[in-house]
């Protein structure tokens, strides 16, 4: 068989083989048969040098002429294939974005997932978990706290009031009035709850934040009975033993006040970054409910005592998960959520 007659074979071949090129597998192949360095037609085209010279242009111009109609036959063929490979996939693949998503499952956020455990554990040691309303009325979110209308202590919470002598309460210590006037005592509470403050931002103040009021009311209770429950409280929330002390804290409510400083979890006492080198970290205002308090709740003082603590809750997320800036709560990001 002469040149020429080999360059027609291989044209026929490769009409008859372009038909059946379905996958890109079979795009591979034919390439390699037809058009590779080991293909029929490539030797061909180097055996084009052993010719005479008027052999070689008659046979030159056929093996261009084969080369051409093989390389566009087999571009149209790869653009097929891949056309029809890229439909199928988007039939298999289609997505409808009207409909609710099956694919991602939610999870709780943080701040959820904290409450709960302290729910949890304060449910264990007896305390009736409360809620109370976000949108409160002055008299028990201050005037009831022995907040006087004129008192200096109201400037530090400041908030938005809505019509009606109603605002979005400062604190939760709101719960504690709303305690006294739904139980009768003894009783021990703790209430979870959002909160609302007219605030500059920044990496730990938020207009909108959580706190945890705690109360307990009953006959005879002291400052004792304060730090045992706050000491078991804390032991189990940070799974260790954690030692507390007090210092003097004013709040209009409490007679004394306090604020309970723990020892830093991180270096134990000798001091570190963490605790500004002091050894102690301030974590929660508490004290013995104020006469006037119980008075204003419906309580004889001279039979009822009570003490009441409040916790950042916000705070104790952003120590329990390490989170630096208190804005990422509700930022809804969700590269900060999936981390939880
Ligand atoms: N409600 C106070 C605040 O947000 C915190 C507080 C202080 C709560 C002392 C208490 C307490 O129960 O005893 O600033």
């Amino acid at each position: 068989m002469d040149l020429i007659e080999q360059l027609e074979a291989v044209r026929g071949s490769a009409r008859a083989s372009l038909r059946g090129l379905a996958t890109e597998a079979d795009l591979e192949r034919f390439h390699q048969e037809f058009l590779g360095k080991k293909s029929a037609l490539t030797e061909a085209m180097k055996s084009l040098g052993t010719l005479s010279p008027e052999e070689r242009r008659t046979a030159g111009s056929k093996a261009h002429e084969v080369r051409t109609e093989i390389e566009a036959a087999f571009a149209e063929a790869k653009n097929r294939t891949r056309g029809a490979a890229l439909e199928a996939r988007l039939a298999a693949e289609r997505i409808d974005a009207m409909r609710p998503s099956t694919e991602t499952r939610g999870r709780l956020h943080p701040i959820t997932r904290i409450t709960r455990e302290l729910e949890d554990l304060f449910s264990f040691m007896g305390f009736t978990i409360l809620d109370g309303p976000e949108v409160e009325t002055d008299a028990n979110n201050f005037g009831k706290l022995n907040f006087s209308d004129d008192h200096p202590a109201r400037d530090m919470q400041d908030t938005i009031w809505t019509t009606g002598d109603a605002l979005l309460r400062t604190h939760t210590s709101s719960v504690q009035v709303r305690a006294m006037q739904l139980f009768e005592p003894p009783f021990r509470m703790v209430a979870p709850g959002r909160c609302f403050r007219f605030e500059e931002t920044d990496a730990s103040h938020e207009n909108t934040f959580y706190q945890a009021e705690g109360m307990m009311v009953d006959r005879g209770l002291s400052v004792a009975n304060l730090i045992h429950v706050m000491k078991t409280f804390l032991s189990s929330f940070f799974e260790r033993d954690v030692n507390v002390r007090l210092r003097p804290g004013y709040f209009p409510f409490v007679e004394p006040g306090f604020e309970l400083d723990i020892q830093c979890l991180v270096c134990g006492g000798p001091g570190c970054p963490v605790c500004k080198h002091s050894g102690w970290v301030e974590l929660l205002p508490c004290g013995m409910v104020h006469p006037g308090v119980l008075s204003a709740g419906g309580l004889d003082p001279a039979e009822w005592t009570g003490f009441a603590f409040g916790l950042g809750l916000s705070r104790l997320v952003m120590m329990r998960y390490g989170i630096e800036d208190i804005r990422h709560f509700l930022s809804g990001n969700l590269r900060f959520l999936e981390q939880f």
